[in-house]
C-alpha cells in the first residue's frame, strides 16, 4: 500500500524527511483492529518527529499521521484515539502510562490507505460528522476539550483568553468554549487571523502581548515562550493557565511573586483520555460543533500537506486523505 513515511530526520528542514513509499499492508496483532482509513488530520507530533525529538534514527521508516478516521473491517465508522497507552500501568488514566507513545511513534501512523490500531482506542464516529472533520478530533480538539473543561474547569459566563489565533488547538478551543458559553478572548500575530477567529465566534480579538481589558478567569497557551508572561499578567487572582504546548519555546521566565500572591494555578495538559473522546465526539453531534479545516490533501501531496502546516501560515487543521 502507498503510505507517507518519515524516511529520514533533519531539525532544520523536517518537511524534506517525508517520503510516498509501498509499504507491506499491516496486519492486526493481539488485542489490534485493522481500520481502512478515510482521512487524517496533521500535528505538530510528525514535525517532531521529523526533527528527530523523541525518535533516534534506527526507529524510520515510520509511517507518519497520528490522527485517523476509517471503517473497521465490520463496517463500523470509528476515530481512533491517538494515545497508545495501558491505562493500568498509569493507575487507571492512560495518561499517565510512563511508557504511554502515539500513533505514528508507538505504533506505525495512519498516513496510509490502512493501518493497524489497539482495539480499544477505536471510538465510533458520530453520522453527523463527515471523516474529515472526524480526523480533526484525536489530538488536536481533544487537547483544546481537556484544557478547557478538565485542567481549566472553565465554566459558562467565564472569560477564557487563547492565546494563537490560528492554531489547530487555539482554533478548536475558540469553537468549544464558544459552544459551551464562555466568553472569548483571543490574540493573533496577523491582523487576517484575528477576523478569522472572530468569524469562529470569538468576543475579542487583540495582538499578541496586548494589554487586555480586564483579567480573565482561564488562559490556554500553547504557544510558549512569546505569550507566556503575557498569559501570567492576564488571568485573574485565582484564576488558571493551561498549558500544552510551546511552538515559540519552552523555556520561559516565570515571576513567581505573582504566581504565589495572586494565587494563580498554572496546569500542564496533554492530550486527553479515550472518555473525554467520547465526550467531545458527543458533543459536537449534539450542538453541530465543527472543526475549522484550513486545507485538505492528497496523500501523494503529504509532504504539501506538512509544509502547509509548518508554515505557520495554515488557519485551523492541514487535512489528508488516501
Ligand atoms: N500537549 C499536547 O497534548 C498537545 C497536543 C496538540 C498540540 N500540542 C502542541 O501545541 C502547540 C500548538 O499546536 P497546534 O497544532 O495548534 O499548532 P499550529 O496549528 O501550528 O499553531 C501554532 C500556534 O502558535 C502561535 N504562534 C506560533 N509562534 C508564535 C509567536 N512567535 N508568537 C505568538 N504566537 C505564535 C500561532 O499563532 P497565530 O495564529 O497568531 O500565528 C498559532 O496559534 C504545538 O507546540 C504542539 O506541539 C500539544
Amino acid at each position: 500500500m502507498r503510505a507517507a513515511v518519515a524516511t529520514r530526520i533533519s531539525a532544520d528542514d523536517p518537511v524534506a524527511g517525508v517520503e510516498i513509499v509501498d509499504v507491506p499492508e499491516p496486519e492486526a496483532g493481539p488485542g489490534q483492529a485493522l481500520v481502512t482509513v478515510e482521512a487524517v488530520s496533521l500535528n505538530h507530533h510528525d514535525l517532531w518527529t521529523l526533527r528527530g525529538v523523541g525518535v533516534s534514527e534506527e526507529r524510520l521508516p515510520v509511517v507518519l499521521g497520528s490522527d485517523v478516521a476509517g471503517v473497521t473491517a465490520d463496517g463500523r465508522e470509528v476515530v481512533v484515539h491517538s494515545l497508545v497507552a495501558d491505562p493500568e500501568r498509569g493507575g487507571g488514566d492512560e495518561l499517565l502510562d510512563p511508557r504511554r507513545g502515539m500513533l505514528a511513534d508507538a505504533l506505525q501512523g495512519g498516513l496510509a490507505t490502512t493501518v493497524a490500531v489497539p482495539a480499544r482506542n477505536l471510538v465510533d464516529k458520530p453520522a453527523s460528522l463527515s471523516f474529515e472533520e472526524a480526523a480533526c478530533m484525536p489530538t488536536a480538539w481533544l487537547t483544546a476539550y481537556r484544557m478547557l473543561f478538565v485542567r481549566g474547569a472553565a465554566r459558562p459566563g467565564q472569560t477564557v483568553l487563547v492565546q494563537g489565533a490560528g492554531g489547530g488547538v487555539a482554533t478548536a478551543a475558540v469553537t468549544l468554549a464558544t459552544a459551551a458559553g464562555l466568553r472569548v478572548w483571543v490574540t493573533g500575530r496577523s491582523p487576517e487571523k484575528r477576523e478569522k477567529v472572530r468569524a469562529l465566534g470569538a468576543d475579542a480579538v487583540f495582538e499578541t502581548g496586548a494589554r487586555l481589558p480586564e483579567r480573565v478567569d482561564v488562559v490556554i497557551d500553547t504557544v510558549g515562550h512569546a505569550t507566556w508572561e503575557h498569559s501570567l499578567r492576564s488571568v485573574r487572582p485565582g484564576g488558571t493557565v493551561v498549558v500544552a504546548g510551546a511552538t515559540a519555546g519552552a523555556v520561559v521566565k516565570t515571576d513567581l511573586f505573582r504566581l504565589f500572591l495572586q494565587q494563580i494555578t498554572v496546569c500542564g495538559s496533554a492530550m486527553g483520555r479515550r472518555e473525554e473522546l467520547v465526550d467531545l465526539l458527543a458533543l459536537c453531534d449534539a450542538r453541530g460543533v465543527r472543526p475549522h479545516i484550513d486545507s485538505v490533501h492528497a496523500l501523494e501531496d503529504a509532504a504539501g500537506a506538512f509544509e502547509r502546516l509548518a508554515s505557520g501560515h495554515a488557519f485551523g487543521k492541514v487535512v489528508v486523505t488516501p
